[in-house]
């Protein structure tokens, strides 16, 4: 297969260069909001790079940048030694939504890819069934994407985006709409494809919110720390491939990521112990339910774990996601209930004093960790204490939050901190009326 890609001698051998990229969205009726903070980034040939970080820490917008799809807000991306500016042949993405349209058959979506090159209908057709044939899809180029399951669409999303021969693939979570055995499955045939050379393809940016699929077949993993999305680590992966993932050195690595990724570090670590009222508040929190932290702290507690768990090993004993279990670890960290460390999190004094407690003395426990850890939550009932009536509209609240959240974001958080704030009965809310109170807490 023939390769597009352009040519320029004087670049510097790397596929892709991302110097400094900031990004700030300008939101309607806010200040703009940086979600990507000087992303510096190379993607050298032969290599797969997997990226994971958090819901919202700007994976997506990065690879969007490196695709020029979006333009960044600051710095450059070059291919191949050429800046990017739009969209660049040589370059195609596979999204987690498959994004097909569901009036055009296999063989109709796979050529569209083709389309925009100019390639003439003959040639279009050949490789666009070349293509199918190559992602296992044969016999299906007359199906239309609704007669097809999850796994065989999101072939249909591998088969447009190989059939432009891209010498370099961005994939954006395609393995994370399928179920665990669809998604091993097309996962190991990409894998296969790559290794065996059957693709031109000389590198691979590779969004993923799986810790063990990005162990499994990334040579290099990238963490992203957020608020703004940034760089918080990098690890070198030189296991050769077909990877035991029960090995020592493979589990070694996986512990590494999950610690990196549910560490509560930086500026949000480093107010711990500071008082409420001077605090710089954290406005994004992990919209963790109290009966998940309740019930997650109450198996921490006891056998087998008695105080320290493994983390993949408590997702697993728990059937938590690593998602799931990123956001419960990261609240019970920000709450002080809990720490993270070498693969491993730990109850503290306070999260198994917590546990033991009955209901009441749970609460009270619960609202002076929320006091002393949530600024915005020590803030909202400051301000509902200073008020004549004590009470205030949350969309007040719900504002302070939009200057610093997108609009999805500060829905979700204030719900956090209503459920949080309610159950430790620092402050009351009406539904109806959308109301925060100190009456009956
Ligand atoms: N087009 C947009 N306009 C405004 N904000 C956006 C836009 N796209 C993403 N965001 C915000 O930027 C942040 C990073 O989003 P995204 O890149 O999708 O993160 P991830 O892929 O890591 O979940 C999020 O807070 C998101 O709400
Ligand atoms: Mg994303």
């Amino acid at each position: 297969m023939d390769t597009i890609a352009p040519s320029n001698p004087n670049h510097d051998g790397n596929l892709i260069t991302a110097e400094g990229i900031s990004k700030t969205y300008q939101q309607p009726d806010h200040a703009g909001r940086l979600v990507l903070d000087h992303i510096d980034f190379t993607l050298k040939e032969g290599e797969i790079v997997a990226i994971l970080g958090k819901s919202g820490s700007g994976k997506s917008t990065f690879l969007r940048v490196v695709a020029g799809l979006t333009p960044p807000t600051e710095g450059t991306v070059t291919y191949r030694g050429q800046p990017v500016y739009r969209p660049a042949q040589g370059i195609a993405m596979v999204f987690q939504s498959f994004a097909l349209f569901p009036w055009l058959t296999v063989l109709g979506n796979v050529e569209l890819g083709l389309e925009a090159l100019g390639v003439p209908r003959e040639e279009r057709r050949q490789r666009a069934i070349a293509a199918i044939d190559l992602i296992g899809l044969d016999g299906f180029e007359s199906a239309y994407p609704k007669e097809l399951s999850g796994g065989m669409r999101q072939r249909v999303g591998f088969a447009r985006a190989l059939v432009v021969n891209p010498d370099i693939l961005l994939l954006d979570e395609p393995f994370s709409a399928l179920d665990v055995l669809t998604a091993e499955t097309l996962r190991g045939d990409i894998l296969d494809l790559w290794l065996e050379r059957r693709v031109p393809t000389k590198g691979i940016i590779f969004v993923s919110h799986n810790i063990e699929e990005a162990v499994d077949i990334a040579d290099r993993i990238i963490v992203f720390g957020s608020d703004p999305g940034c760089i918080q680590a990098e690890i070198q992966i030189s296991l050769p491939h077909q990877r035991d993932w029960t090995s020592p050195a493979f589990r070694r690595i996986v512990d590494e990521v999950y610690t990196l990724l549910t560490t509560v570090r930086g500026r949000e670590a480093g107010r711990r112990g500071s008082r409420a009222d001077t605090l710089s508040l954290q406005y994004r929190l992990p919209d963790a339910s109290i009966q998940q932290l309740v019930g997650l702290l109450e198996v921490l507690t006891v056998d087998p774990f008695n105080g320290r768990a493994d983390l993949p090993h408590l997702a697993d004993s728990e059937h938590l996601t690593t998602d799931d279990l990123v956001v419960l670890a990261e609240a019970l960290q920000l709450l002080g209930f809990a720490q993270v460390g070498g693969g491993d999190i730990e109850i503290t004094v306070v999260g198994r004093s917590f546990a033991d407690a009955d209901m009441l003395r749970r609460k009270q426990i619960f609202a002076e960790q929320l006091m002393r850890n949530i600024g915005f939550i020590a803030h909202i009932r400051r301000v509902l204490d200073e008020r004549p009536g004590h009470a205030a509209p949350e969309a007040r609240f719900l504002g302070e939050l939009e200057d610093h959240l997108s609009e999805e974001e500060a829905g979700r958080v204030l719900e956090t901190v209503i459920n949080w704030g309610r159950y430790a009965e620092l402050f009351a809310y009406d539904y109806d009326r959308g109301v925060l109170s100190l009456e009956n807490p």
